[in-house]
């Protein structure tokens, strides 16, 4: 499997998954009846291989006046569902993952994390990176680049399967089970951070806010915040685009969600301009594509058969030849913030 494997529009999957909650092929919806859940605000934290004392975490900061905080409904799915496995791999590889590796899936992928490495190489060639989401699967493919690694996640679960990846890396690193809303670290404290689809896991917009303010707060002037997210209007897939237009149109939204089962995990990729103004003054963005299937062509689409192929050609010559116009053409892009 590439290393887009845990890949999740988990709105396009229609895969069932075995708590009973199913994911369906609509379920591209804002998480309106998620509440902000403060008690998934950073209540415990944990500490492994290096066993630095962190300390517990209020239970999420104050952003705009209001409490914010990650999802409860996130961590649960992550906890009884995603970071469980079978035959030693976690459930989201068969809910979200690709069917298949064929050459081009490889090769995208292999593109996709140059451009990670290029931009947390900006701020230097030994880096002491944090990993926002690390979850059950931390990016193996840049410890290489670490003198220090630090996974966060809030999913028990998660955790503790990182922590087995981890454990035979050779590469000096710490884990913590801590919301992103409330990082338990000192401000600059890390030359890079990378969050890979996970910020539009948290419901509220202004929590999003808040784990982008959070991330800015823990990294060194100079250096490096590389987001994965999704795109939630991709021009080559209309429908994803219309279905979060429906998502979040007043009235015409909680119309059509009346009509469908809530879905087991939120999801609300924020637009890209937004993400811009919430980094405002603070540092500079660059925005480059983070692979342009979304996760139904990848599961639907087979690169070894005709038309499929074809059509995962014309994917890679829009990704490998315009990476930043197929920014806003494709479903998953890379933001790279260069604190000021
Ligand atoms: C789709 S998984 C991504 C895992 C990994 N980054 C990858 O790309 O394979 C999303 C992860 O984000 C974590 N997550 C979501 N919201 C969070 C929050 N507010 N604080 C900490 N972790 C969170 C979930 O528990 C889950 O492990």
């Amino acid at each position: 499997m590439t290393g887009s494997d845990t890949t999740d529009e988990e709105a396009e999957t229609g895969a069932t998954p075995t708590t009973g909650a199913t994911l369906t092929d609509d379920d591209d919806r804002t998480s309106e009846a998620e509440p902000d859940d403060q008690s998934t605000g950073a209540e415990s934290t944990e500490s492994t291989t290096s066993e630095k004392p962190v300390r517990s975490a209020p239970g999420g900061r104050r952003a705009g006046g209001a409490d914010a905080g990650g999802s409860e409904k996130t961590k649960r799915f992550y906890n009884e569902l995603g970071w469980t496995e079978t035959g030693g791999r976690p459930r989201t590889v068969d809910l979200f993952g690709t069917k298949e590796d064929g050459p081009i899936r490889v090769e995208l992928h292999h593109a996709a994390m140059q451009r990670i490495h290029d931009a947390i190489t900006l701020t230097g060639s030994t880096i002491d990176l944090l990993e926002c989401g690390c979850g059950g699967t931390p990016e193996l493919d840049l410890l290489d680049l670490c003198s220090h690694y630090t996974g966060v996640d809030f999913s028990e679960t998660g955790i503790r399967r990182a922590r087995r990846v981890l454990a035979g890396s050779g590469v000096d690193h710490e884990l913590h089970l801590a919301d992103v809303c409330d990082l338990p670290f000192p401000d600059a404290r890390f030359d890079a951070v990378y969050a890979a689809r996970m910020i539009y896991h948290i419901p509220e917009p202004e929590a999003q806010a808040q784990a982008l303010q959070e991330m800015l707060r823990v990294t060194k002037p100079g250096g490096v915040i590389v987001i994965i997210t999704a795109n939630p209007f991709p021009i080559l897939f209309p429908e994803r685009s219309l279905k979060r237009l429906i998502a979040i149109t007043p009235v015409l939204g909680p119309l059509a969600n009346r009509f469908r089962p809530p879905p087991p995990l939120p999801y609300q990729p924020m637009t890209l301009p937004w993400f811009k103004r919430q980094v405002g003054e603070q540092g500079s963005v660059d925005l480059i594509s983070s692979g342009l299937p979304s996760t139904a062509f990848n599961q639907r689409v087979s690169e070894f058969q005709g038309t499929g192929r074809r059509l995962w050609e014309a994917v890679r010559w829009i990704d490998l030849t315009m990476p930043r116009v197929a920014v806003w053409l494709g479903n998953y892009t890379q933001i790279t913030i260069t604190k000021h």
